[in-house]
C-alpha cells in the first residue's frame, strides 16, 4: 500500500497543469458506491477523499469555501466538514444525477459515481454501473445483508461490473467483533452465488473511524486481507481486457476536410488496432484495411480499447456515422431481434408493441418491445408473469428493431450490447437495456424477393399506391368522409380498400379491446395490412381513431415518402358527443363503457396532419372532394 500523497491546495492554485499532468500517467479505476445514506456512504467517500487528501476541481471551490467559513483556512480541511458537505448536497436534491468525485493516490487515479441508494434511484445506479470495473456494496454491520444489498448486487452483476467489494461498515460498532463480519460474509457469498457472483472481496471497515480504509486497522488484528484503498488500487481494471477483445470502432462522425483525406472518428470500444490490420465495415460487411491511425498529436503505431483515433482506409470504400469498424476475422453480428434484460426507469409503465428510440452506441433506430417473457422479483430472484414493466422493474423481453443493428452479447461487450429506449414524445430515457442474444427468426425468415414488383402492380392500375390514414375521435366523422372519398374513386377508375375501424375489429382483430395495448397492436396490425395493400398497386384508405402519436408515426415510418397522408378529422368532443351517432358517448359517460376515447382515454391530435378537416366549417362533400384533389391534384 502506498501513501496517499499530499498536495496543498497551494500547489493545484499555482500549477494545476503540472499537477495533472504528473497524474495522466496512472491508471484509472472508475467503482461506484452502492448503499443508502444510513449505512454510512456519505462518510465513506467523504473518508476516501480526505485521507487521500486530493481534491479535484469540483471539491476544491466548495472545500475552500467550507474551510473559509469555518476559519480553517490554510488548515487541513475539516473531515467532518466535508461529509457534512456532501450530505448536505444529497439533502438538497443533487440525489437525482449521479455525483463523480474523483480522488487519486501515489499508484492509480480513482472516479467514484455516488448513487443515491433508495429503490427510486435505480436509474442512477444503472448510470453509474454502466462504466464501472468495480462496486462497493455497503453493509451496516449492526443491520447485516438487506433487501437493498441484494438488489445492488444484483445490478452490479446484471451491468457487468467484474469486481465486488463488500464493505462492511461500522465496526467500531459491533466492537470489532470477527463473528459479525464473519456471519455478513457468510449469508452474503449464498445470496451472492445464486446470482452469479462467484467471486468478491468482503472488507471490515469503519468509514468515521478510518478503519482499513487507508492503512491496517489495529482494531482487527484478526482481519489479514487488503484495505479498501489498497484493494481499490491493485484490482485488474476492466479496460485492460477490453484490450484482448476483437478490435471494434463505432464511427462517431467522418472526417473530410478535403477530397484527398477521409478519416473515421470514433473511440475505440475494445481490442487494439495497427496500420494493416483487415478490418471489416458493418452493417455493409465490405473488407478493407487500416491504412493510418491519425491524432491530433500525429500518427500512431497502435491504438487500444478507450482511446479516440481517426482511422483512414486503404481503400475507398462507404462507411458513415453509426457504421462499426471491425476486426475482419471476428465482426460482430448484426440483427434485427434480440432477447435482453431490460431495467424500466420511466414513471409510465412499459408499453408493448410501442415504438421507442433503442440507442445503442451511435446507432439509433425504432424498437418495438413485446410483453416481458418474466419479471425478475431482485429479492427472491423468482420470475414472475407480467404483462409490462413499471418503475424499477427488471425484465427479460423480445424486441424488434426496424433496421439491423450491429451489437454483441453484453456479457461479451459492454458497448456493443448495452443500450438504452428513449420515449419518442417526451425524448425521456424510459429504459437502460442489456442484449442476450439476437433471434435468428428475422435471418431465418428470409424476405421472398418476387419478380412483379410493386411499380410493376402499381402501373398495371395505372395509379401511385398511397395510404389516407383517417384519424379523429369516435363519431367524428372519418368512416362517412373515407366512404365518399372511395366512392369518388371508383367513379375516376381507381382501385382502392377501405380499411374500416368497427369493420376490422369484427374479423382480423377481434381479440382486440380498448386497452392502450390493445389499441396499439390494433394500429400496427392495420398499418402493416395497409402496407401489404399500397405494394399490391392500391389506394388504401383507413377510419381507425388511432389515438396515439407514436404508433400512427409508426405507421408513416412503414410506407416510402410522400405516400402516407395523415388526415385529421377534426371533430371538437363536445359536437362528436353531441352527435353520439352510436349512442356510445352516453354509455360512457354513465360509466358502462370503459376507456371511451375522449372520455376516459386519451386522444394525441396530430401536429401536422398532411390534411386537416375541420367538419364543423366543411361538409363530408365538400371534405371528401378536398382530400381527393390533394391526392391526385
Ligand atoms: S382505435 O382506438 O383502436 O383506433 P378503432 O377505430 O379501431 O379504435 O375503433 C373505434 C370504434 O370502436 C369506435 O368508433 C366505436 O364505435 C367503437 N368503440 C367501442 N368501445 C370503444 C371505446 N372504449 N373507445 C373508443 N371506441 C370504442
Amino acid at each position: 500500500m502506498t501513501d496517499p500523497i499530499y498536495v496543498t491546495d497551494a500547489l493545484i492554485a499555482e500549477d494545476i497543469d503540472a499537477y495533472l499532468a504528473r497524474h495522466e500517467q496512472k491508471s484509472l479505476l472508475r467503482f461506484i458506491t452502492c448503499g443508502s445514506v444510513d449505512d454510512g456512504k456519505s462518510t465513506l467517500i467523504g473518508r476516501l477523499l480526505y485521507d487521500s487528501k486530493m481534491i479535484f476541481e469540483d471539491q476544491l471551490a466548495a472545500l475552500e469555501a467550507d474551510s473559509k467559513r469555518a476559519g480553517t483556512q490554510g488548515q487541513e480541511i475539516d473531515f467532518a466538514l466535508l461529509v457534512d458537505g456532501l450530505a448536505a448536497e444529497r439533502e438538497q436534491g443533487i440525489t437525482i444525477d449521479v455525483a463523480y468525485r474523483f480522488f487519486t493516490t501515489e499508484k492509480r487515479k480513482f472516479i467514484v459515481a455516488d448513487t443515491p441508494g433508495h429503490e427510486q434511484y435505480t436509474r442512477n445506479m444503472v448510470t453509474g454501473a454502466s462504466t464501472a470495473d468495480l462496486a462497493v456494496i455497503l453493509i451496516d454491520a449492526r443491520k447485516g445483508v438487506l433487501t437493498q444489498t441484494r438488489r445492488h448486487s444484483f445490478l452490479a452483476h446484471l451491468l457487468g461490473i467484474r469486481h465486488i467489494v463488500l464493505a462492511v461498515n461500522k465496526m467500531d460498532l459491533v466492537g470489532y467483533d470477527k463473528t459479525v463480519f464473519d456471519r455478513i460474509t457468510l449469508a452474503y457469498r449464498a445470496f451472492a452465488s445464486e446470482i452469479g457472483i462467484t467471486n468478491f472481496t468482503a472488507i471490515p471497515i469503519s468509514g468515521f473511524k478510518g478503519d482499513n480504509i487507508t492503512a491496517p486497522s489495529v482494531n482487527t488484528p484478526w482481519y489479514k486481507g487488503p484495505t479498501l484503498i489498497e484493494h481499490l488500487e491493485n484490482v485488474e481494471l476492466t479496460s485492460a481486457s477490453d484490450e484482448a477483445k476483437p478490435f471494434r470502432l463505432f464511427v462517431q462522425w467522418v472526417n473530410r476536410p478535403n477530397l484527398d483525406f477521409r478519416g473515421f472518428a470514433g473511440q475505440i470500444a475494445s481490442g487494439r488496432v495497427r496500420p494493416g490490420d483487415a478490418v471489416r465495415i458493418l452493417p455493409s460487411g465490405k473488407t478493407t484495411t487500416i491504412d493510418r491511425i491519425v491524432t491530433l498529436a500525429g500518427d500512431l503505431p497502435e491504438a487500444v480499447a478507450g482511446q479516440s483515433v481517426t482511422l483512414t482506409l486503404a481503400e475507398e470504400i462507404d462507411c458513415s456515422r453509426g457504421d462499426v469498424i471491425a476486426a475482419a476475422e471476428s465482426p460482430p453480428e448484426v440483427a434485427d431481434q434480440f432477447e435482453a434484460t431490460l431495467v424500466w426507469m420511466a414513471d409510465e409503465a412499459m408499453i408493448p408493441g410501442r415504438a421507442y428510440w433503442l440507442k445503442l452506441g451511435t446507432q439509433t433506430v425504432s424498437a418495438t418491445v413485446q410483453a416481458p417473457k418474466y419479471e425478475i422479483n431482485v429479492n427472491t430472484l423468482d420470475h414472475l408473469a407480467a404483462k409490462t414493466l413499471d418503475l424499477n422493474g427488471i425484465g427479460v423481453v423480445e424486441l424488434t428493431t426496424d433496421k439491423p443493428i450491429i451489437f454483441e452479447a453484453y456479457a461479451d461487450n459492454r458497448t456493443l450490447g448495452g443500450f438504452i429506449l428513449i420515449d419518442k414524445l417526451t425524448n425521456a430515457t424510459v429504459a437502460a437495456g442489456m442484449l442476450h442474444f439476437s433471434l435468428r427468426r428475422a435471418q431465418n425468415v428470409h424476405w421472398q424477393a418476387t419478380d412483379v414488383s410493386r411499380e410493376a402492380r402499381a402501373d398495371l392500375k395505372n395509379q401511385k399506391p398511397a395510404l389516407l390514414w383517417f384519424t379523429g375521435l369516435s363519431g367524428s366523422g372519418k368512416s362517412t368522409i373515407a366512404n365518399l372519398v372511395e366512392k369518388k374513386l371508383y367513379r375516376m377508375n381507381r382501385h382502392s380498400f377501405l380499411l374500416d375501424g368497427d369493420n376490422v375489429r369484427h374479423g382480423l382483430n377481434r381479440d382486440l379491446g380498448f386497452t392502450e395495448a390493445d389499441r396499439i397492436e390494433n394500429i400496427r396490425r392495420v398499418g402493416e395490412v395497409a402496407k401489404l395493400m399500397t405494394d399490391a398497386g392500391l389506394i388504401v384508405i383507413t377510419a381507425f381513431i388511432s389515438p396515439f402519436k407514436a404508433e400512427r408515426d409508426m405507421v408513416r415510418a412503414l410506407l416510402a415518402q410522400g405516400e402516407f397522408f395523415e388526415i385529421f378529422i377534426d371533430t371538437p368532443l363536445e359536437e362528436a358527443e353531441r352527435r353520439d351517432v352510436k349512442g356510445l358517448y352516453k354509455k360512457a359517460r354513465s360509466g358502462q363503457l370503459k376507456n371511451f376515447t375522449g372520455i376516459d382515454s386519451p386522444y394525441e391530435a396530430p401536429a401536422n396532419p398532411e390534411i386537416h378537416i375541420d367538419t364543423t366549417r366543411i361538409t363530408p362533400e365538400e371534405a371528401a372532394d378536398l382530400i381527393v384533389e390533394r391526392l391526385l391534384g
